[in-house]
């Protein structure tokens, strides 16, 4: 199976440190063997037929903040240039999501499934804004169009409700989607304040480094210093678990 990578940030990375992690037992269990042969992020692009080395295109990722210094003598190619030429049987589209046109996650799922290519799609914005225009084109070009990705990924409840409750009329859903809200949830359950929690969710999210600050961040976050030191030491008498304490199963979702 020939993939093409729409994106290489945090859902591309995963899936391709998955992919690398998996290989034998992917062929053992369902004889596939995935090979990503074209990605692209918004500064480059890497491409080889015979399948990209994941390892080093993580590491070239790392060391020059783009899938083009994998290498570096290679013609930089636009997505949609990629999508047009390189040959592939699925298109995985993890680019940012975006609710006003969508773009450039639109453009390349629409190309993708007129050349015939599967699409995964973790990228909300195009079936926020062209769910059934998108479904029907999938049908037109005969080619799957996926999506559990895009909402609580690590719980499929989007195939479930298909699948299994396919006579059920659904007149509501309840649970919470994702880390971030269950992480302030909890902190508010064990005392902090709405603002407080959201604060802490925050300041994580700078320390693991996935935010690229704006001067205006840094600033707001200069001023939060010496709350934080309060915020820590409260949490600390308060017993708030941290993320790493939650267990797995909690983190994501409950009913
Ligand atoms: N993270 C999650 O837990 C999660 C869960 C469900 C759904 N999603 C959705 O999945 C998608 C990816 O999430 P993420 O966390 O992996 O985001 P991310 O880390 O920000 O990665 C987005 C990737 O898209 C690339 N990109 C942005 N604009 C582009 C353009 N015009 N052309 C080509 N590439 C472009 C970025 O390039 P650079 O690397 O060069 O910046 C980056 O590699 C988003 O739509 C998000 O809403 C995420």
């Amino acid at each position: 199976m020939r993939i093409i990578l729409c994106g290489f940030g945090v859902v591309a990375q995963s899936l391709a440190k998955l992919l690398e992690s998996r290989t034998s037992d992917l062929y053992s269990k369902y004889g596939m063997k995935p090979r990503i042969v074209g990605v692209f992020d918004s500064k480059g692009s890497a491409h080889d037929n015979s399948g990209l080395d994941l390892k080093k295109l993580i590491s070239a990722k790392k060391e020059f903040g783009s899938v083009r210094g994998y290498n570096k003598s290679e013609k930089i190619i636009s997505g949609l240039e990629m999508i047009e030429n390189l040959d592939a049987d699925v298109l995985i589209e993890t680019t940012a999501s975006n609710y006003k046109d969508a773009e450039p996650g639109m453009s390349h799922i629409i190309n993708a499934m007129k050349k015939g290519l599967h699409v995964i799609s973790v990228n909300k914005g195009p079936l926020a804004l062209a769910f059934p225009s998108l479904m029907e084109l999938a049908k037109y070009n005969q080619v799957l169009l996926r999506f559990s990705g895009t909402v609580g990924g690590g719980t499929p409840i989007l195939d479930y409700a298909k699948n299994s409750l396919r006579g059920e009329k659904i007149i509501s859903f309840q649970g919470i989607l994702n880390g971030t809200t269950n992480y302030i949830l909890t902190n508010m359950r064990n005392g902090l304040s709405f603002n407080d929690a959201l604060q802490d969710e925050v300041n994580q999210f700078y320390e693991k480094g996935k935010y690229e600050p704006t001067s205006e961040d840094l600033a707001r976050k200069k001023s939060e210093k010496d709350k934080q030191k309060q915020l820590k030491l409260l949490k600390k008498q308060r017993k708030a678990p941290s993320m790493s304490r939650i267990p797995r199963h909690n983190r994501d979702f409950y009913y």
